[in-house]
């Protein structure tokens, strides 16, 4: 069974792969918002708050937090931006900037100290809800229309 800071990681890599995927082909970038909508929230709701209450996680887990605000501002202005402007790929060249290095951030600071403040048990627990919210969501999100 994963723990959720596995299942965030696998999350990370398809971000990743996601990144790619737009650098191809622009109109791949919506994928990459619905998943990352979908990421944040969930991320927030089962993992971030839990760790936002304990003295020495919460310095690293409010930052994630944070970042996110970051993020979706971004996310918002480039699904709003015309992609056929050459700005929107420079825009979009910040934005795997900043990702890139949040994605790195949480994998190599956060997770390592979550999984050394919850239990196995807890972990696991919180992996499967964060799997099955995964799948639920994003597939409400993907039938709904693009922006
Ligand atoms: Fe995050
Ligand atoms: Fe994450």
């Amino acid at each position: 069974m994963k723990t959720i800071t596995e299942a965030l990681k696998d999350h990370h890599d398809e971000m990743r792969d996601l990144m790619k995927k737009i650098d191809k082909d622009p109109e791949n970038f919506i994928l990459l918002k619905k998943n990352l909508d979908v990421h944040h929230e969930l991320e927030e709701d089962l993992l971030l708050s839990e760790l936002n209450t304990m003295d020495d996680v919460k310095k690293e887990s409010l930052e994630s937090q944070e970042e996110h605000y970051v993020l979706n501002v971004l996310l918002l202005d480039l699904a709003d931006f015309p992609k056929d402007n050459y700005r929107w790929k420079v825009k979009m060249g910040v934005l795997e900037e900043i990702l890139n290095h949040h994605l790195d951030e949480e994998e190599e600071d956060l997770f390592p100290e979550a999984e050394e403040k919850l239990s196995k048990t807890k972990l696991e627990k919180l992996g499967k809800k964060f799997l099955d919210l995964k799948k639920k969501r994003l597939e409400m999100a993907l039938e709904t229309k693009d922006l």
